[in-house]
C-alpha cells in the first residue's frame, strides 16, 4: 500500500486529492483525465433533477488570491448525466455531487447516483449563488438532518454532506448531518462574495453575489475542518485553496482524511495532482509520517 493511501469511511482513496465538485467534472471525458492526472476521486459537478442553463455571463472572474463565481450550477440534470457516469465510472472512484431544493429531490438524486454506480453521494448544501438550493437549506440544523436521513433511507452508498462557511453555527449544522446519518463532511464551499465595476458602478457579476474560492480561502477552510474535527467523529474532507503540498498538509493536520481542489485545477491545469502528491509523499518521508492517518489531525495534539 502507498504512502498517499486514505480512506473516508468505506470509500479507499489511492491518493487524498480529489477533485472537487464543479471543476473538470462535468462530462466523462474530463472527469477520467483528472483521474489519470492523479486524483484520487472526482466529484461530479452538483446535477439536479433538470436541465439547467445557470446564470448569464459575466459569472466568473479573478480576484486578488483567488476567483469569485456564480456559474448558478449548470447542467444536464440528473437523467442525461448517466451517460457522463458510465465512461467515467470504470476508471476510477467518482463521487456524485447532488443539488436538490427539498428532502425528497435529494434522495432521489442520490439514489440515481447510487444506480450509476458513484462511490458515494455528496450532497450540496452549500451553494452560496443558487436560489432556494445549497446554502439557503445548508444553514438550518433540522432541515440538514432531515434531509440527510431521508438521503440515508434510500440509499447504500456513503453520504458526504457538503457545508458552507458562510454561517456562525458550522458546529451545530455539522453535528445535525452527523446526527442524519451522514457518512463524511466536506468543508468548505466557496464564501459568498461581490465584485463591484467601478466604471459602470454596479456589481460585475450578472447575479450580482458570487462564491470566493481559491488560496485566500485556505485558512477559513482550515479553521473550519479544525472546529469539525473537535466536534464529529466522521470523517472529514477538507476543501478551499489547496495549491500545493502545505495547503494539503495544512488540513490534514486540521483533521481531514482526504482533500479536494477546485480553482488550482483551473489556474495550474490537473498536473496539481502530481505536483501535490509528489511534494505531501516527500514531507511525509523526510518527517517520519508512515501514513496519511498518521498525519491527521496532527495539529490538535
Ligand atoms: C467554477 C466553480 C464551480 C463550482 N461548482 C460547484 C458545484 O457544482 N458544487 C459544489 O458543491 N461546489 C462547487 N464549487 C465549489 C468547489 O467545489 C470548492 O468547494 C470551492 O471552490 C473551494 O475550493 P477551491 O478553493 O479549491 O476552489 C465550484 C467552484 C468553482 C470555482
Amino acid at each position: 500500500m502507498s504512502i498517499l493511501s486514505t480512506a473516508v469511511g468505506k470509500v479507499g482513496l489511492k491518493t487524498p486529492g480529489m477533485v472537487a465538485s464543479g471543476i473538470m467534472d462535468e462530462t466523462g471525458a474530463s472527469m477520467v483525465r483528472m483521474l489519470k492526472a492523479g486524483a484520487g476521486a472526482v466529484v461530479s459537478k452538483s446535477i439536479g433533477s433538470e436541465p439547467k442553463a445557470g446564470h448569464a455571463n459575466p459569472c466568473f472572474t479573478e480576484v486578488e488570491g483567488g476567483l469569485v463565481n456564480a456559474m448558478g450550477l449548470p447542467g444536464p440534470g440528473i437523467e442525461l448525466f448517466a451517460e457522463e457516469m458510465a465512461e467515467a465510472v470504470p476508471h476510477g472512484n467518482i463521487v456524485g455531487s447532488v443539488a436538490g431544493g427539498n428532502a425528497d429531490e435529494f434522495a432521489m438524486l442520490a439514489g440515481k447516483m447510487e444506480d450509476y454506480k458513484a462511490c458515494a453521494v455528496e450532497l450540496n448544501l452549500s451553494c452560496p449563488h443558487a436560489k432556494g438550493y445549497g446554502m439557503e437549506i445548508g444553514t438550518d440544523p433540522a432541515l440538514v438532518k432531515s434531509i440527510v436521513a431521508a438521503v440515508k433511507s434510500a440509499v447504500n452508498i456513503p453520504v458526504w454532506v457538503k457545508l458552507t462557511p458562510n454561517t456562525h453555527i458550522l458546529q451545530q449544522i455539522a453535528l445535525a448531518a452527523q446526527d442524519g446519518g451522514a457518512d463524511a463532511i466536506v468543508a468548505i464551499n466557496t464564501l459568498k462574495a461581490m465584485v463591484i465595476s467601478p466604471e459602470f458602478a454596479k456589481p460585475f457579476l450578472s447575479n450580482k453575489f458570487g462564491g470566493l474560492s481559491g488560496p485566500a480561502v485556505k485558512p477559513v477552510g482550515v479553521r473550519a475542518i479544525y472546529d469539525l474535527k473537535s466536534v464529529v467523529s466522521v470523517p472529514l474532507v477538507g476543501v478551499g485553496g489547496i495549491t500545493n503540498w502545505r495547503d494539503a498538509a495544512e488540513y490534514i493536520m486540521a483533521g481531514a482524511d482526504a482533500f479536494q481542489i477546485g480553482s488550482a485545477v483551473l489556474t495550474d491545469g490537473p498536473e496539481v495532482f502530481a505536483k501535490v502528491n509528489d511534494g505531501l509523499e516527500k514531507f511525509m518521508k523526510d518527517y517520519g509520517y508512515a501514513s496519511i492517518k498518521s498525519m491527521v489531525g496532527a495539529a490538535h495534539e
